[in-house]
């Protein structure tokens, strides 16, 4: 099938990638041309494991293509997904305007039958707000074109986004036309082959639905962050606590590693859009509103636990910070907790060497204008003359450092782990100072 993706970034790349990879004829369109221009001559504008050979293999192909050109991006297909972004408005609203922008782009431009499929994460009541601009722009051509709106949120994870897509636990539909439903289950049927995994619904209930996994997921840290913080304070053990409640099946293992705070383009705006949606709507999630207060502090535990230690003063001091990106096998820098650490100690004087292992550039990009930070080409590197190392992000490669190695290379023997990487009795035994996440 012909399918059109608007917006080019981690949900549009990946879906359309997949989607190609299935047989179907994909063009990707994006309104950064210096992205397109990546992706033309062979490159890939983020990390994402595996996608890269998939986006080859599918251009060489004939079946995945990238344009800005919108005018053969609405002529290429009768089936356009939207996958812009809808970042935090000012007032913590999710912004619409590339969600409309697109939207409008079709209707200026359609010329038969067309289902549009709201792939991005966007507020209750878009499909309706979708349909109104569509219908708008028909009107201002004098034109009655007929065509069906559909929500599709997308629940995939940066770091494992093909896995997720190529193998949904669900696919959420939400639509009330019966053609686009047909559409919609035969483009994710070569995806769910040995399970049903479509769940149709009406079309509010599919966009409340994402922004409710994405708080719940929220909830569940920020819980998980304060407990280990009181755990801290009564002397007890949040790594035996995590076992002790995750063994109950009514809780489950997913979700309970306290750390640095969730980051990321998804969960921070998505908890704020749907406390601004629910506060409209005159039923406020005030468990939400403690949620944010929560990673908000708990993306300084870190420095605090620094500040207890060395003072308000850091500008004799030097730390390795290993770990930037929002999470691993990601290269996203958006709203990630390093951020916090970071311009924190910089503010305090302290002198910072970083390492990720692929989110460098983007950490240039970000914080490259701090000063007193730089960047080091390996782990080991960055921790050269180190008061301590700071884990920030737990990337495989940190799990297992040579201890001994690491001592002769700081200037004294102290870890601050920020996601509770390493066992406490291990490194101790090695000769480090280690500073947990509520870990005895
Ligand atoms: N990143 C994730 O892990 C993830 C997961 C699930 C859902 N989502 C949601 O999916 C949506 C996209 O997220 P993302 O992380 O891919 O964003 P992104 O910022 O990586 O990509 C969005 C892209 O849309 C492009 N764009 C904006 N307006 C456009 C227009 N009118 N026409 C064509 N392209 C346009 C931008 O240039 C950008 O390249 C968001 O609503 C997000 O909340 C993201």
């Amino acid at each position: 099938m012909k399918i059109t993706m608007i917006g080019t970034g981690y949900v549009g790349l990946v879906t359309g990638t997949c989607l190609a990879e299935v047989g179907n004829d994909v063009l990707c369109v994006d309104v950064d041309a210096r992205k397109i221009d990546v992706l033309a001559s062979g490159g890939v504008p983020i990390h994402e494991p595996g996608l890269e050979a998939m986006i080859r293999r599918n251009v060489a192909a004939g079946r995945l293509h990238f344009t800005t050109d919108i005018d053969r991006a609405v002529g290429h297909a009768t089936l356009q997904f939207i996958a812009v972004g809808t970042p935090p408005d000012d007032d913590g609203s999710a912004d619409m305007q590339y969600v409309l922008q697109a939207a409008r782009n079709i209707g200026r431009r359609m010329t038969q039958w067309t289902l549009v499929v709201d792939k991005s994460t966007v507020p209750v009541g878009t499909a309706d707000r979708v349909h109104a601009a569509i219908a708008e722009e028909l009107a201002a051509r004098g034109v009655d074109i007929p065509y069906a709106v559909a929500s599709n949120p997308e629940f995939l994870k940066e770091g494992a986004a093909i896995e997720d897509f190529m193998k949904p636990d669900r696919v959420v539909i939400g639509a009330d036309n019966e053609r686009a439903i047909a559409i919609l289950r035969n483009i994710y049927g070569p995806f769910q082959r040995n399970r049903e995994r479509l769940l149709v619904m009406d079309v509010r209930s599919a966009e409340l639905t994402k922004y409710a996994a994405n708080a719940m997921l929220a909830t569940r840290i920020s819980f998980m962050n304060e407990l280990a913080n009181l755990a801290e304070k009564l002397g007890a053990d949040i790594e035996a606590v995590r076992q002790g409640i995750g063994s109950d099946p009514r809780i489950g293992w997913h979700f309970l590693y306290p750390g640095v705070g969730y980051g990321g383009s998804c969960f921070p705006k998505d908890v704020k859009a749907l406390q601004f949606t629910a506060e409209h709507a005159g039923a406020p999630l005030k468990v939400l509103a403690a949620v944010e207060a929560a990673n908000d502090t708990q993306k300084k535990v870190l420095v605090d636990k620094i500040v207890a230690r060395f003072g308000n003063d850091l500008s004799q001091r030097r730390f390795a910070v290993w770990g930037l990106a929002f999470k691993p096998n990601t290269d996203d820098m958006r709203e990630a907790p390093s951020r916090v650490v970071i311009e924190k100690l910089a503010q305090l004087g302290a002198i910072i060497c970083a390492y990720d292992p692929v989110a460098m550039d983007e950490a240039k990009r970000v914080l490259g204008d701090i000063p007193r930070v730089t960047f080091a080409a390996n782990p080991l590197a960055a921790c050269d003359g180190a008061d301590a190392l700071v884990v920030v992000t737990e990337w495989k490669e940190f799990r297992s450092p040579d201890f001994e190695t690491l001592q002769r290379r700081m200037k004294q023997p102290l870890i601050f782990d920020g996601r509770n990487l390493y066992e406490p009795d291990v490194v101790r035994a090695a000769g480090f100072e280690h500073v947990s996440i509520g870990r005895k």
